[in-house]
């Protein structure tokens, strides 16, 4: 069952600061939307409110539900968010930072079990005793990834019936390569699954390969949106980040590249 994330006329101001203007789309799951623009264009703010973290003007639904007036339980069984940095106050292990997403109680080995699995997609379940404190940024952020994983399996709904939806903002920026693949294959995994997956994303090379549709925010607003070959295009980025971009294609696969151009003072 293909299932929708709408918004509709999104606004958001942080006092007399609108951050949002107006913006409007339709993501849908069993699909991979990747959210791109300059620092600061409004990316996370767009996320938050659409994961329903923050006050908005306009309208969000999730499938069925209308963001805004779900709780937090009910929103945390249809979706998990991996925010751009996470503060952890207390000094806990990585078994205990994925536990944090097993909102729903089962038998503790079952959760256990899950708790490695998750680590093991994002290749942590070595670190499973470790303090999290004590890990590489790009670690945490696998871990993290793990956590959101973790709370999606546990969630009570069978995953067909009601789609899930992973938001991940900048998943990616920690990690070296092949850990970004890793990560972003999870993220085509889920929704070949049937999930739906709306990710902020800086690397616009591997945007053109995951994408299925891109938005583009500048300055608060969307100024482009459709498929992979409509916006990762070099009058678009050139925009996005007034910045000439060059985008070139190589056979066989004709994925776009991206090369921002480069001045020597
Ligand atoms: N709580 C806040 N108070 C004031 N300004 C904010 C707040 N949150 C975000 N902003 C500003 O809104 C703009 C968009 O921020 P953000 O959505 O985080 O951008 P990005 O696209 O880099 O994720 C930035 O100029 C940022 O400084
Ligand atoms: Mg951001």
């Amino acid at each position: 069952m293909t299932h929708k994330l709408s918004f509709k006329s999104l606004s958001v101001s942080i006092g007399n600061h609108r951050i949002l203007h107006n913006v409007s789309g339709n993501c849908l799951s069993g699909t991979v939307t990747a959210v791109i623009g300059a620092n600061g264009a409004g990316k996370s703010t767009l996320l938050k409110a659409l994961t329903g973290e923050i006050a908005y003007l306009g309208t969000v639904r999730l499938g069925e539900l209308n963001v805004a007036a779900c709780s937090p339980i009910l929103l945390a069984l249809h979706r998990g968010v991996l925010p751009q940095q996470t503060s952890l106050a207390f000094p806990l292990s990585v078994d205990e930072v994925v536990r944090l997403g097993q909102i729903v109680p089962a038998d503790e080995l079952v959760l256990q079990t899950r708790r490695l699995a998750a680590l093991e997609k994002v290749g942590m379940q070595a670190f499973v005793t470790r303090q999290y404190h004590d890990l590489s940024g790009g670690e945490q952020q696998r871990v993290q990834m793990a956590r959101v994983l973790a709370q999606m399996e546990t969630a009570c709904d069978p995953f067909n019936e009601n789609p899930k939806w992973l938001f991940l903002d900048e998943p990616v920026s920690s990690l070296d390569i092949r850990h970004q693949i890793q990560i972003m294959n999870i993220a085509r995994e889920f929704a070949n699954r049937g999930g739906g997956v709306f990710a902020i994303m800086h690397d616009l090379n591997l945007t053109a390969h995951y994408a299925d549709q891109v938005l583009v925010l500048k300055g608060g607003q969307l100024i482009a949106s459709g498929s992979v070959s409509e916006t990762v295009e070099s009058n678009v980025l050139s925009e996005a980040y007034d910045h000439p971009v060059l985008v070139n294609r190589t056979p066989p696969s004709e994925v776009p590249f991206v090369l921002p151009l480069a001045s020597h003072a």
